[in-house]
């Protein structure tokens, strides 16, 4: 193993490298070489002081979570940072790109730190289901303040150069070329002495008003809900203002392993790598090259194709968006604006980036300003005929070359491929609703899609902070196709005697933002609807008939007050027993077991159809699918990650043969999962 860490000196500061591409991971090798090379400063007369350094795009970004899970290797992180810590020279991190997690800590460990202005800090474990467990919790709030402390520990949230230094995390901001300007500093304080070190210090934490956890853990109980590493973190950071610093890693210590032992941090650890997983195709040639995007086209100014244009304004290319009517075009147009301005007084954006963004933006009724894009993005009413005739003009006027996606959320690619003269140049990119806002992408791969055309559109996504994922071409594609089973049970439920509350009750408790029933009455139960309320074949039809289309209409499912604040709805009762009394449905009292037998295992079931039709490239692509797409709770990891090693095949196997009799014919097993469960195997590794 060649050694990630290299010394050198200049004039009598040693400074120590890190070459740990990609991310300079805080691997077995770094912390061995880090270990020897402040042995080396110490034992060196001619070395006052020293520092540390990293090579590539980022400082340290954390520790190695390859390792996690395997037998420790010598020296563990917190002896590392220790070992910095107790240098008898100061040490000086000289901190770029990224100082997250393990990184942080041993920038914490330094007796001071320089970054430049571009520079992030963090401690992001919590999103692994973890806490910095090198002295972090103990460590950063005497640095920066408990505020600061519970902030970044508990959201993972990383923090501005700029922020950090007016923390006090952060001692000099420097312009420029980093590592001259920390020798420099380490040159200035190399005769300071006591040196000043992270855990001796007790100001920032002495004396803090207890209350102040209590209302952070308030102030963010929604977002912390279910989950354990947050309250973890929030703990930890406490005994920092209770106990003095060794008592306070020795807890830190306990808490970080009980968390590492448990479902959701390995859940989590296991959704980082599919995130990234997500991002490769694997079977296109290694030497494709994506196209060239400079110039993008939307079809559609409504909701979707106005989302979809921000995505790409936001990034800096230049988007023409095409409506049929004057009207329409100036309401989209206006929404776009009005989105942005919302941004802006939430601070996201500043009055210059918002004009800068919608002066990209090129409003026109004149299709043929489509001839240059070099992705036009279709974004139309929801229907084969219409797509096909945009398609086919598009195919008229488009520049050879140009990329051709459609916005689909359901409909068949190839066939909307097969009206142009181009099908290679054709694929389907399935934004979510809000599309500005919503991270998934859903690539859709035709069958004659070209290798650089699906590589493009998923470098594409990337760029515009999506989380692409590759999807084959089957009636709504991955996430959609997984929702239809467990609307159409639970549905059925309905009419066998549960109620949308008690429904989407069982769905929150899983974990899930909203349940079935919220979902439809907020993203409208008339959607895809055939629109003859004469014609009554379905609750859903029933419902729509009497215009209860969910919140916009102050009535779906549920009933909603002015707040929209639902409440149950007595008129929907009604028509739910007489929908049952026609149909001759039995109605009993149904347990919420078997409502997620009948809801949440059919998801899994339809992932292991997708799978065995080769619709999803892997199975952690689905869960990606499902996190990014649907809130499915990350600690669960995603539909496939939960039924491998939360509730298991077996169970699921046994479950749905339990509901099968009543979801047939709706319902048939996949032969995958069968077989999966049967040999005691996974989809998930
Ligand atoms: N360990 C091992 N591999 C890592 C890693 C880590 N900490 N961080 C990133 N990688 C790998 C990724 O898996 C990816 O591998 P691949 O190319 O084979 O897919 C590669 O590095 C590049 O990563 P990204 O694609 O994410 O690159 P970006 O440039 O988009 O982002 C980053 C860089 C912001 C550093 C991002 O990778 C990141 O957030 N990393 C995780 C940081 C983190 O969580 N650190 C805390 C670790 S836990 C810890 O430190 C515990 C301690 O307190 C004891």
């Amino acid at each position: 193993m060649t050694n990630p860490i290299s010394t050198r000196r200049h004039g009598d500061v040693l400074i120590i490298e890190s070459n740990n591409p990609p991310v300079n991971a805080l691997s077995a090798a770094v912390r061995q070489g880090l270990v020897e090379a402040i042995e080396q400063a110490e034992a060196d007369e001619g070395v006052k002081a020293v520092v540390i350094a990293c090579e590539g795009q980022t400082f340290f970004a954390g520790a190695d979570i390859t390792e996690f899970g395997k037998p420790p290797i010598m020296p563990w992180l917190p002896q590392v940072v220790d070992r910095i810590e107790d240098c008898t020279k100061p040490v000086v991190a000289a901190i770029h790109g990224t100082a997250l997690g393990g990184g942080l800590e041993v920038a914490l460990g330094c007796h001071y730190r320089v970054a430049v202005p571009t520079a992030k800090l963090g401690t992001p474990e919590v999103k692994l289901g973890l806490l910095p467990g090198a002295g972090g919790t103990q460590r950063l709030p005497r640095v920066a303040g408990v505020e600061k402390a519970l902030q970044m520990c508990a959201t993972g949230t990383p923090i501005g150069a700029k922020e950090a230094s007016e923390a006090g995390l952060v001692d000099r901001l420097v312009e420029g070329d980093l590592l001259p300007h920390a020798v420099a500093f380490a040159e200035e304080v190399r005769d300071i002495r006591p040196l000043p070190k992270s855990s001796e210090r007790q100001d920032r934490v002495d004396g803090v008003d207890p209350a102040v956890f209590d209302e952070f853990r308030k102030a963010n109980a929604r977002k912390f809900r279910n989950f354990d590493a947050p309250e973890a973190n929030i703990r930890a950071v406490q005994v920092a203002t209770q106990k003095p610093y060794s008592e306070g890693v020795t807890e830190e210590r306990k808490l970080f392993m009980e968390l590492m032992g448990g479902t959701q941090a390995k859940a989590q650890q296991y959704f980082f790598f599919a995130e990234r997983k997500a991002a490769k195709i694997d079977d296109i040639p290694e030497d494709t090259k994506p196209r060239d995007i400079r110039k993008v086209g939307v079809i559609g100014a409504g909701t979707m194709g106005g989302g979809i244009s921000m995505n790409f304004l936001s990034a800096g290319i230049p988007v023409t968006i095409v409506e049929m009517g004057q009207e329409a075009l100036d309401r989209g147009t206006g929404v776009i604006r009005k989105n942005y301005e919302a941004s802006a007084a939430k601070g996201r954006f500043t009055g210059e980036q918002v004009e800068k963004a919608m002066g990209l933006l090129s409003p026109t009724l004149d299709f043929d300003a489509l001839a240059d894009c070099d992705l036009v993005i279709e974004a139309v009413y929801e229907n084969m005929d219409v797509k096909k005739e945009v398609f086919g003009r598009l195919d008229k006027i488009a520049k050879p070359g140009a990329i051709l996606a459609s916005n689909t959320s359901y409909l068949n690619v190839n066939e909307i491929a097969a009206s142009t003269s181009r099908p290679q140049d054709v694929l389907g990119m399935h934004f979510f609703s809000p599309a500005n806002v919503m991270k998934l992408l859903e690539v859709v791969r035709g069958e004659k899609t070209a290798p650089d055309v699906l590589l493009t559109a998923m470098q594409l996504g990337k760029k515009i902070r999506k989380v692409p994922v590759v999807a084959g071409v089957c009636h709504g594609f991955i996430g959609n196709r997984m929702l239809m089973p467990r609307q159409v049970e639970a549905m059925k439920l309905l009419l066998e005697g549960a109620t949308p509350a008690q429904v989407d009750k069982v769905h929150v408790d899983f974990g899930m933002p909203m349940g079935p029933f919220q979902m439809a009455d907020l993203a409208g139960v008339d959607i895809g609807w055939h629109r003859d309320p004469n014609r009554i074949e379905s609750l859903r039809d029933a419902l729509c008939a009497i215009e209860r289309w969910g919140q916009k209409k102050g009535a779906g499912f549920y009933d909603y007050d002015d707040k929209r604040r639902p409440s149950p709805s007595p008129v929907v009762q009604d028509i739910i027993e007489k929908f049952a009394a026609e149909r001759g449905v039995e109605r009993r009292t149904i347990s919420d077991q078997e409502i997620v037998e009948r809801t949440i295992y059919p998801m899994v079931n339809e992932g292991a159809k997708i799978l065995e039709e080769g619709m999803a490239q892997r199975a952690s692509d689905v869960d990606v699918v499902w996190v990014y797409g649907y809130g499915w709770p990350v600690y669960k990891g995603g539909p496939m990650f939960w039924a491998d090693n939360i509730e298991g095949l077996t169970k699921i196997v046994a479950g749905l043969k339990q509901q099968e009799a009543r979801m047939k014919p709706d319902f048939s097993f996949s032969r995958l999962l069968l077989d999966k469960a049967q040999k005691g195997e996974k989809f998930t590794r």
